[in-house]
């Protein structure tokens, strides 16, 4: 079969097994070419197929020959139908893993419920023992409460007023103006619900509580700031609320984690091309500004260069974890440096239509959206027809 993109809306609903592949191949052969880390070696990765989530499994097992445990929610492939990206990529994950030598076993199904978290427990208990890194690099827009079973759903709008900005389509190119409502009745608690700290408390509590967590096990969970520009719909909106929760949840979870000297994290990541981040209005033009500039000085970063410095230069120094006023791991740093802010800003006031592929990155942030699904992954021969089946026995 010839695999081709197919768009809908913001999302790709094909996506290609080799150039998945392809992708997951390239993070092993930057990680690799880093050198070792001196990190854990015994990993669970909640959120792993995808995004930071699968660039943290990959920069352990290969920076750090662990063993790893994914979870994730995708679709296997079927009947004249693609498998999501993430359900490629971590079919790709397994099979360079295992030719590695390492340990890595992946569940697929809902992080949220009970029956995950039991199926995980169980085996971590019957593989592991015990793990001394847990990942939490979940994005989902809705979440099955696992004791009220009330359906919570994540809402992306501003506080108290109307927003209104600049936001790009970034399959046309076409720069327009949108007015986002301010959210209203219950889309807080429900954000807060779906994209706040509760689910990950509940991993690490469901976790100790097995003492499936090694001593000085660590903790790490993955937020976001960025700039004033995009404050009123990201950090001071809905899911900037959610992002509070979470990172209030990683001083909760280190109080319960004192008896075996555990430490729970928030990392404050960049903003990046992911499924999740191309949902939000305004965001997309933002990135492809900000590609622009962090390209010209030299400083631009993706998934796996963000997580290999989290790992090499935060998190496995062998000091203290360095952290901002608010207890927070800063690796967003260089997006955040003033000098690329100004020239973002400066950028952002010129945007149109008619300049945009000349002053932004629109390109690059197209392409790295394709990307994501396994197309214009450089080496790939598209032609070529695609044997479907990939290592399903394992996965899942
Ligand atoms: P992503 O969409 O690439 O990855 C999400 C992961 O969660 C996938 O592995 C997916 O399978 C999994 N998932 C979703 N719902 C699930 C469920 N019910 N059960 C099990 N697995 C489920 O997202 P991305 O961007 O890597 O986001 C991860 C974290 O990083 C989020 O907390 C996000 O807010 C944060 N972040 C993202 C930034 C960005 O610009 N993309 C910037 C800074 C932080
Ligand atoms: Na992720």
């Amino acid at each position: 079969m010839i695999i081709e993109p197919r768009m809908r809306g913001f999302i790709c609903t094909t996506s290609h097994p080799k150039g998945c592949e392809q992708n997951v191949k390239n993070q092993i052969e930057y990680i690799k070419s880093k050198g070792n880390i001196n990190g854990a070696k015994k990993v669970l990765v909640i959120g792993a197929s995808t995004g930071f989530g699968l660039a943290s499994r990959i920069t352990s097992a290969f920076g750090s020959d662990a063993a790893t445990i994914g979870v994730f929610f995708e679709k296997a492939p079927s009947e004249g139908k693609t498998a999501s990206p993430g359900w490629y990529n971590s079919a790709a994950f397994e099979n360079e893993a295992h030719k590695a030598g390492l340990y890595a076993k992946s569940i697929n199904g809902d992080a949220f419920s009970n029956e995950i978290k039991k199926q995980t427990l169980d085996l971590i208990k019957a593989d592991l023992g015990q793990v001394d890194l847990v990942i939490y690099s979940l994005a989902s827009p809705v979440r099955v409460h696992p004791v009220t079973g009330v359906m919570h759903r994540s809402v992306l709008k501003p506080i108290g007023s109307t927003f209104t900005n600049k936001t790009v389509d970034f399959h046309s190119g076409k720069v327009s103006e949108i007015s986002i409502e301010p959210c209203s009745g219950d889309d807080i608690e429900n954000t807060i619900a779906v994209m706040g700290g509760e689910d990950w408390g509940m991993w690490i509590d469901a976790l100790k509580a097995e003492n499936l967590l090694a001593p000085g096990a660590t903790t790490v969970a993955y937020s976001y700031i960025g700039p004033s520009l995009t404050e009123a719909v990201y950090r001071k909106g809905t899911i900037g609320r959610a992002k509070d929760h979470l990172e209030a949840t990683a001083f909760a979870i280190t109080d319960g984690l004192a008896d075996i000297g555990g430490k729970a994290f928030v990392s404050v990541n960049k903003a990046l091309v992911t499924q999740a981040s191309s949902a939000i209005p305004v965001i997309p033009l933002y990135i492809s500004l900000l590609y622009r500039i962090m390209k010209e000085e030299g400083i631009h970063e993706g998934c796996i260069e963000q997580i290999q410095r989290l790992y090499q230069e935060r998190l496995y120094t062998g000091y203290e974890v360095p952290v901002d006023e608010k207890g927070r791991i800063r690796i967003d740093d260089l997006e955040m440096r003033p000098d690329v802010q100004e020239k973002v800003a400066k950028l952002w006031i010129e945007a149109v239509t008619e300049n945009l592929s000349e002053i932004s990155d629109l390109e690059g942030y197209r392409k790295d959206f394709h990307n994501l699904f396994g197309f214009e992954v450089g080496g790939v021969d598209y032609k070529e027809d695609t044997n479907e089946v990939v290592n399903i026995e394992s996965i899942g």
